[in-house]
């Protein structure tokens, strides 16, 4: 899965500590542990005996864990003889993944007879649930019961998700997406100074068809849109995204209307903008789209109908959908624009900040290396309805998302 959207650079050194019980899926607990020590997260472990069975201690120490524990009462004496407590006085965040039906239950009810149940009680800051059982087990009074008690209580929960078994049994009862828990962790880990807002993100390139098979579009990847998204959501915002086509898979926290067309996305946009308090275009749409052959839409053109004639494209306009939106903003919303320009950089964004309504606008050169399209980094030049103009250096687009919203905290 495309995890680019999730890489943000600012949680170095932040502590988390990761719980695995038994169940089939312990193993995609290592790559949760990766993507978290890719983070700079510094994690330990505990797994529980029964998660042992499963995977073993030594994978977690390889891949980076800082401290692994295995038993509460370790034959050979540890240098922490308080680690049932190290959890609650260190970590940031706690997360559980894979839960058992078992350790909801313990939690649910402060049983600790064990170090993972014994550092769960103990630890008073934000705890992310992931469970995996099979769906009779998840299905049952006791574990809706329990579940619905840890969620009271401020935990919070990720899936489970639906889908078929180990056990070949189907339902609910799978392990969430790692990387949907990992998102969990990091919104755990985040300020929550965009709580209460509404944001929404249009990001990806559109697609306009001219046949059944062909289509005009960009290579847009909606990558900058993503990591608006995503950080938006992180920091608190209810987000809504209007997604071109692209590899991205949301948080289930964000709502996704994905679309095709600039026509499609123009109406998706301007259903969710009167509700939204921000909205951010970093959609590259195409500003045309192809007018179909006389053949028709429906029907893909073959070569044999033409001859030894090309055939030619006609174009069609397409709607401005930030324009549309400058055009019915109300008072109190804040719209950011994207401007990818090849020359005339700043010029061209005073140019489009003024005449499309907008409050900010991000400016980058496209094709230039480390920029723009296709580019995991942006090196952008951020300009304001106030004339402030910054030119920031080549960031990761997951920086640049982080400090826009920082920014937007003083317009
Ligand atoms: O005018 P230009 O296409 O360069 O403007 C770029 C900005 O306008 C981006 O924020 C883009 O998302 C938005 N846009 C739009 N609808 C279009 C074209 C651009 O929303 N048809």
């Amino acid at each position: 899965m495309n995890t680019a959207h999730l890489r943000f650079p600012c949680f170095l050194g932040r502590r988390v500590h990761l719980g695995v019980t038994g169940s089939i899926s312990a193993y995609k607990s290592l790559e949760l542990l990766r993507l978290l020590v890719d983070s700079q997260i510094s994690v330990s472990a505990t797994l529980t005996s029964s998660g042992q069975r499963f995977i073993g201690a030594e994978s977690f120490q390889a891949l980076g864990a800082v401290a692994v524990h295995t038993t509460m009462f370790p034959d050979v004496p540890t240098d922490d003889p308080f680690a049932h407590l190290t959890p609650s006085r260190a970590a940031d965040a706690f997360v559980i993944a894979p839960a058992t039906a078992n350790i909801l239950a313990k939690i649910a009810h402060g049983i600790a007879d064990d170090m993972l149940s014994t550092q769960a009680l103990a630890f008073r800051g934000p705890l992310i649930l992931a469970p995996a059982m099979n769906p009779a087990m998840w299905a049952a009074p006791a574990t809706r019961e329990n579940w619905r008690t840890v969620l009271e209580r401020g935990g919070v929960g990720v899936g489970p998700a639906a889908g078929a078994v180990a056990c070949g049994d189907t339902g609910e009862g799978r392990l969430s997406p790692v990387e949907h828990i990992f998102a969990a962790v990091l919104r755990a880990l985040s300020p929550k100074d965009l709580l209460g807002r509404n944001i929404l993100v249009t990001l990806g390139p559109t697609r306009e068809p001219w046949d059944a098979v062909r289509f005009l579009s960009n290579p847009s990847s909606g990558l900058m849109g993503a990591c608006l998204a995503v950080s938006a959501w992180m920091r608190g915002a209810t987000v809504n995204v209007v997604a071109g086509p692209t590899s991205f898979d949301f948080p289930p926290g964000i709502t996704v209307t994905p679309v095709n067309t600039a026509q499609e996305m123009l109406t998706a946009a301007s259903e969710l903008f009167p509700a939204a308090d921000i909205a951010c275009c970093t959609a590259a749409v195409c500003d045309f789209r192809p007018v179909p052959p006389a053949s028709g839409a429906e029907r893909k053109l073959k070569k044999r109908d033409l001859g030894s004639c090309l055939p030619s494209i006609e174009l069609l306009a397409n709607p401005d959908i930030l324009r549309t939106l400058g055009a019915t903003k109300r008072h109190g919303q804040t719209l950011i624009g994207f401007a990818a320009e090849t020359d005339d950089l700043l010029a061209q964004a005073k140019l489009k900040l003024a005449e499309k309504h907008l409050d900010l606008i991000v400016a980058n050169r496209v094709g230039v290396p480390g920029s723009g399209f296709e580019s995991a980094t942006n090196a952008v030049t951020v300009l304001d309805r106030t004339g402030r103009v910054e030119q920031w250096p080549e960031l990761p687009k997951t920086e640049v998302a982080w400090r826009i919203w920082d920014l937007l905290q003083h317009l």
